[in-house]
């Protein structure tokens, strides 16, 4: 059986084939950073855009890449959110009349149980499981007890932390997205050198990364009092890097290690952009290691935004017969 995902939810446009549950075949995502790199973030109305200029393209890639035409395909499942809805309609509407038009049954995929899912396309995490999901949009503990069975434990009551990376690197003058520039330079920089706030949001596994943004946004404006960060010296910036970093891979492993205690669950699965993030990678593992608990750590591809996963989970929903209608509609706002 093979499985066509399509994934527009964000500023990538991507689609993979996948056979059976998990084998990759294709799994092609077309980055528009380049275009909103200039505006310090993604503009909505260029992201429908460029999907709409780049979504067949992709989609054929992905199909040739696979060495699979569409008499070979048995579902196309498609992201419905959450995500940008402008984005969002172009895949849906894409999928549905492609879904049509070749007699294909659709299914509509949750952004996040994509992100809970990536990690089964390389191994077998078993079930019960802890899922932290750090993305650009969301930050989200869940149980996740079997397909379709998952329990919220905690989420974040105000930024995600990749959107904490993309925000502090935006004012520290170094381009979009913040993540892996952040990651970079904290690699060379003193993580004691500042002491930013860690909120811990007590009683709850909820989280909060406004209130380090604003601290690193006073200190920035200590530095540098008129705002131009290219006069922070190269050694500051890595330490105020460092430092941040930090702050953010603190509060997530400490959360992780927290719900392994209080659930009594010993397996954490690791997904979203953020856990790209080396010192989150080690750092997890190290705790994950003390506590004799086992962790999976996907492969970058797999980490971020990429229609593989939604085809992953969108082949659990096609075996359940949990089809899409042509009135699937796809919401921006969209609880798992
Ligand atoms: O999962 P994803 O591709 O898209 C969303 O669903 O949001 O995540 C993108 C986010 C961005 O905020 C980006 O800055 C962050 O993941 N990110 C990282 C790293 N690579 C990407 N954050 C920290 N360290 C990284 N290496
Ligand atoms: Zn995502």
């Amino acid at each position: 059986m093979k499985i066509l995902g399509i994934d527009t939810s964000c500023d990538d446009t991507s689609a993979a084939v996948i056979e059976g549950s998990s084998t990759i075949l294709s799994n092609i995502v077309s980055s528009q950073t380049d275009i909103h790199k200039k505006y310090g973030g993604i503009v909505p109305e260029l992201a429908s855009r460029m999907h709409m200029e780049m979504i067949s393209h992709v989609v054929k890639e992905a199909l040739d890449q696979a060495q699979a035409d569409l008499s070979l395909i048995d579902a196309i499942a498609v992201c419905k959110g959450p995500g940008l809805i402008g984005s969002l309609l172009v895949g849906c509407g894409f999928a549905k009349s492609l879904g049509y038009a070749a007699g294909i049954p659709v299914v509509g995929v949750n952004h996040l149980e994509g992100h809970i899912f990536a990690p089964f396309l390389e191994s077998e995490p078993e079930f019960p499981f802890i899922s932290l999901i750090a993305s650009g949009g969301h930050t989200s503990l869940y149980q996740v007890n079997s397909f379709g069975n998952y329990e919220e434990l905690g989420r974040t009551r105000d930024d995600a932390a990749g959107e904490a990376y993309d925000k502090i690197a935006k004012m520290m003058g170094l381009g979009y997205p913040g993540g892996p520039v952040i990651d970079r330079l904290a690699a060379e920089g003193d993580s004691r050198a500042f002491n930013f706030p860690r909120a811990y949001v007590p009683e709850s596994f909820d989280f909060s990364f406004s209130g380090l943004k604003t601290s690193v946004r006073r200190m920035l404006q200590t530095i540098v009092p008129d705002g131009d960060t290219r006069k922070i010296p190269e050694r500051t910036m890595r330490d105020l890097a460092a430092s941040f970093q930090a702050s953010v891979v603190d509060v997530l492993v400490r959360k992780v290690e927290w719900v392994i205690a209080k659930r009594g669950i010993g397996r954490v699965v690791l997904t979203g952009g953020v856990s790209a993030n080396n010192e989150l990678r080690k750092r997890m593992q190290l705790m994950a290691d003390e506590r004799n608990a086992k962790l999976w750590l996907p492969s970058l591809k797999l980490c971020t935004d990429n229609a593989a996963m939604i085809a992953a989970a969108g082949y659990h929903h096609f075996m359940a017969g949990d089809i899409a209608g042509l009135d699937l509609n796809p919401k921006a706002y969209l609880p798992l």
